[in-house]
């Protein structure tokens, strides 16, 4: 099997630390399992990843030429998309800066999302094989999205979960396209006073099991999310994140990760979040909660269609003379 480690730290960093140790103990399960692992380690730091420029070629190609679905702006980001796409097991590690992962790792889900949507590539190769749209539905490499596991460990110097608040919720934004399976996520905070993650014995341990179970959740569906001891549990009972979204004038919340409800109540003093089964199968994790999103996307173009033709001259008219010639017109304003 396949296993890659991802860090966007910095060269030598604690994230590449982090993400080296937990794959020793990836390939050790591996090797105990006698299945054959290839490693490999994939630093981002000093790559170019620019940003999704918004084009829309990816989906235009695809869905309407018959092409395929690749980027097509090249720089470094098509490496590290060839190693995810080779990889069955996969551990991410990324520093936090400024309470989220780097912007070089939302830069590479941006262009990694759309095209590994598991609902909306299905979507249009069913449309193929109908012949609504050209194309084979054959000719799509399937195995981008075949089975993965993956771990995530976000890396933060601050002592409290205060200042890395949306670190590890914001690094599952990198699987659930694909459909992986999430076997741990660990916020490794308190860098600035634990100095290197080498002198801090529970953080190794727990490392080290997330790594394991990287490759012992790929072999054994039955293995499952690792939440550590030695970190608050999560509400959420899908992603295993502590956020909610409140819903106003309710007692409803949402877990902005997964998008499904939760009924919250408070028991003992302690707040409580229920989330029902029917609620935890359609979260934005699952094909079910990925296809509501594909279908309110293909309305998009009969309830907007209708209501930009029906303006025209009066939407032409306000782009030529307030947006598109705006720094001439902003200046009348004394
Ligand atoms: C621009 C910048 C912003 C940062 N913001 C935060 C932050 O909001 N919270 C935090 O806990 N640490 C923050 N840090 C500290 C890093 O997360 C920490 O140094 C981490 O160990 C870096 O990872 P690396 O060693 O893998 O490069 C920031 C560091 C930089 C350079």
């Amino acid at each position: 099997m396949n296993i890659l480690g991802l860090s966007f730290g910095t060269v030598n960093g604690k994230s590449d630390l982090l993400v080296k140790e937990a794959l020793y103990a990836a390939k050790e399960a591996a090797a105990a399992a006698g299945e054959h692992a290839e490693v490999h380690f994939v630093n981002t730091c000093k790559m170019n990843i620019g940003r999704c420029r918004g084009c829309g070629a990816c989906s235009t190609m695809f869905e309407r030429q018959g092409k395929d679905n690749d980027c097509i702006w090249k720089d470094d980001y098509q490496k590290v998309e060839e190693e995810v796409r080779w990889a069955d097991a996969i551990v991410l590690g990324a520093p936090v800066y400024v309470l989220q992962p780097t912007g070089q790792f939302k830069d590479f889900v941006d262009r990694f999302a759309c095209r590994h949507d598991a609902s909306a590539i299905n979507w249009t190769l069913d449309r193929r094989r109908k012949g609504e749209v050209p194309g084979n539905a054959d000719d799509f490499p399937m195995e981008r999205l075949k089975k993965r596991t993956v771990a995530y460990i976000s890396v933060g110097g601050a002592s409290t979960d205060n200042w890395t608040s949306m670190g590890t919720a914001t690094l599952h934004l990198f699987g659930f396209p694909a459909l992986m399976k999430v076997v741990g996520n660990y916020n490794a905070n308190s860098m600035g006073t634990i100095g290197n993650p080498y002198l801090d014995e529970t953080m190794m341990n727990d490392i080290h099991e997330i790594g394991r179970r990287t490759v012992a959740g790929y072999l054994d569906d039955a293995v499952g999310f690792y939440e550590p001891e030695s970190k608050p549990a999560g509400v959420c009972p899908v992603c295993h994140q502590r956020l909610l979204t409140i819903l106003p004038h309710t007692t409803k919340v949402e877990c902005p990760i997964c998008g499904i409800e939760g009924e919250l109540s408070i028991e003992d003093g302690e707040i409580k979040v229920a989330f029902s089964e029917a609620q935890q199968a359609r979260a934005r994790g699952t094909f079910a909660g990925q296809r509501e999103h594909t279908e309110e996307i293909q309305g998009f173009g009969a309830i907007c269609g209708p209501k930009l033709m029906a303006n025209k001259d009066f939407l032409d008219e306000r782009m030529a003379t307030r947006i598109k010639n705006f720094d001439e017109e902003i200046q009348k304003i004394k």
